[in-house]
């Protein structure tokens, strides 16, 4: 993040250090701050979370001024030490600094020839290289945009940049190609960030940077231009939360608020979804009715837990609109030859809207002719920007690494795109009875959090476990993998989700005594006899030892015999049971992880938003 202030205030390392805080969630195995100290840039940096870099300025504090930068790390290039944190100087001259997200792919011949023309590198990271083009450009030219807009013609790859030096002072440069930069618009004071999240305690104003723009800051104007020099505009947008709601909010981890956000952003999902007539409403289509009615297949693609929520999404709008779809894993769609045309519509979900998997299938897509729709959590943010129509969801902003509330959201608003196809396309499909039991929903996540003080005891019970399994069928399939893939992440316990019909075809032999099995059951009312099949899946894991913990519906009495522990979710659709069977795995990952003692919130390795491929 970026800051430039009053003349006449020094209030810049303040705010810094405040946004890196907000901040921290996108990456934090290092930080660092820089500011224009008179004549010279001075800065501090520290490898491991930001309250390293707090004492560092305790015990060495730093000169207070109006222009600062700082940055958190998740590491790319060079491992994460005190050396290769950002910023990073550029120049022998001491007055330029700069932080940088992203990967310059063609750092090392662009480092070779620094090094031949006798620059001396301190840290091993790709980002250097840009400081020291940067300084020498600003020799040549002596202006900071100028010499910005020289660089970034010579580099490929993605990046965000920020840049200060101190022979202007209350000027921040940024440039973004690739990577997010969003600019605050304070009184008197201007703000740059990687999303609104650093500055949101002091502005809801913001300004959407496109594609390959650089922007000017000091405390009083904005300018921004494209790379090729020509002047742009960017798009104001007011922020839509505010700083409370990115507070823990008396809970002891921002996963656990987020976990009770969830009936909240089910409900704010689906508000304002249908039109005075009943007609479903989706937010920024800019595909017509006419087109989509021609649609042959829907390709969703996504990472993550966001990939599970397509999963759920398939069931729904197979089953709803009767279009055949795919969900693919964004990375592997890309580079894999996709077949695809017009009539495809290729749907991306993504929490952070920046996810670089996710936006190269999109861009992959559209360079295919297909049409794009978003299902995204961040207004502005690049994915959909970049796709022909979205459809926000409003989980608010998702500060733990893991995702909980984005996923309700995002499985909310697929089951909203699957009802609107299956009317676009005339299927008999009972929409007003699916939207009503949607809107029970909220209620019953918040009932059913008001249950879950048996889970946590398993969870402490369950701290020395070295590997949990996960069953699931039909929709429950990507609920087991997702119940999974939280327990990795939180826990860092060997965990795998199954479809529970292939049980018998390899991964029973995974079964011995004592091994923990979770196996979220389908509704006694699902077709097909689809509960029966799964309700004999659990005696064959209970007759070969397992522990068997069992998610079923209330009054659902046929899993009791084999089950060592039910935990009872509310009855719902069958379809729509994702919403609530995934809420107990989500808080069993969240209290195993702290029976662990481990950082619930900034697992090891991870970081939030992954914007490199
Ligand atoms: O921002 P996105 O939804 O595109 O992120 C996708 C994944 O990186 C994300 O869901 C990741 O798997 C989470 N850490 C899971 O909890």
């Amino acid at each position: 993040m970026g800051y430039v202030g009053p003349r006449t205030d020094d209030k810049a390392l303040e705010v810094i250090m405040e946004g890196l805080g907000r901040l921290e969630y996108r990456g934090y195995d290092s930080a660092g701050v820089a500011v224009v100290a008179g004549a010279l840039v001075e800065t501090r940096k520290r490898s491991g979370k930001l309250s390293n870099l707090r004492s560092a300025l305790q015990e060495a504090p730093l000169p207070q001024t109006a222009t600062a930068i700082g940055h958190t790390r998740w590491a790319t290039h060079g491992g994460p030490t005190d050396a290769n944190a950002h910023p990073h100087r550029g120049g022998a001259d001491g007055k330029l600094a700069i932080v940088h997200n992203g990967i310059i792919e063609n750092f090392h011949g662009l480092r070779q020839s620094l090094l031949a023309r006798g620059v001396r590198f301190t840290s091993e990271t790709d980002t250097e290289v840009v400081a020291h083009l940067l300084s020498e450009a600003f020799t040549a030219t002596g202006d900071l945009t100028q010499a910005i807009r020289e660089v970034v013609a010579s580099l490929d790859g993605a990046f965000t940049v920020l840049a200060l030096h101190a022979d202007q002072p209350h000027v921040l440069v940024g440039a973004r190609r690739n990577s997010p930069l969003v600019v605050g618009l304070g009184e008197g004071e201007n703000f740059l960030g990687s999303d609104v999240a650093a500055f949101i305690g002091y502005t809801r104003q913001a300004l959407e940077l496109g594609q390959d723009q650089i922007v000017t800051i000091t405390p009083e104007t904005y300018e921004i231009i494209n790379f090729d020099g020509t002047p742009s505009q960017g798009k104001a947008y007011e922020v839509t939360w505010d700083a409370a709601e990115a507070e823990k909010g008396g809970y002891a981890t921002f996963m656990e608020k987020e976990i009770h956000d969830q009936p909240h952003a089910v409900a704010d999902t689906l508000r304002g979804r249908t039109d005075v007539d009943g007609n479903l409403a989706l937010d920024e289509l800019h595909i017509s009715e006419d087109e989509l009615k021609v649609v042959t297949k829907v390709v969703i693609v996504a990472c993550g837990t966001a990939a599970y929520a397509g999963m759920v999404a398939k069931y729904a709008i197979e089953r709803w609109a009767r279009i055949p779809v795919e969900v693919e894993l964004a990375h592997e769609f890309r580079y894999r030859d996709p077949v695809i045309d017009a009539h495809t519509l290729v749907v991306s979900i993504s929490q952070s809207g920046e996810t670089m998997d996710t936006l190269m299938a999109v861009r992959h897509a559209k360079e295919l002719g297909s049409r794009t729709i978003s299902i995204c959590n961040t207004h502005g943010s690049t994915i959909p920007r970049e796709s022909d129509a979205v459809l926000y969801t409003h989980a608010g902003p998702e500060i733990a690494v893991a995702s909980t509330k984005a996923f309700l959201a995002q499985i909310t608003a697929s089951y909203i795109l699957g009802l609107y196809l299956a009317r676009l396309r005339g299927e008999q499909t009972d929409t007003a009875a699916v939207m009503g039991e949607l809107k029970e929903i909220p209620a019953k996540i918040e009932k059913l959090l008001g249950t879950m003080d048996r889970v946590r005891e398993i969870a402490y019970f369950m701290a020395d476990s070295r590997a949990v399994l996960f069953l699931g069928r039909h929709v429950g399939f990507p609920v087991a993998m997702e119940g999974a893939l939280k327990l990795k992440e939180l826990a860092y316990i060997h965990a795998e989700g199954f479809a529970a019909g292939e049980l018998k075809h390899g991964p029973i032999a995974l079964i011995e005594p004592g091994q923990p099995v979770f196996i979220i059951v389908p509704s006694p009312d699902s077709e097909h006899g689809l509960h029966g099949k799964v309700v004999s899946n659990i005696q064959e894991i209970r007759a070969r030892g397992a522990r068997t913990l069992v998610i079923a519906e209330e009054g659902d009495t046929d899993v009791e015999p084999f089950a060592d522990e039910v935990i009872r979710v509310p009855r719902t659709l069958p379809l729509l049971a994702p919403l609530l069977t995934v809420v107990p795995l989500q808080v069993f990952a969240l209290h195993l992880s702290t029976a662990k003692g481990l950082d619930v919130d900034q697992p090891r390795n991870l970081a939030k938003s992954v914007t490199v491929e």
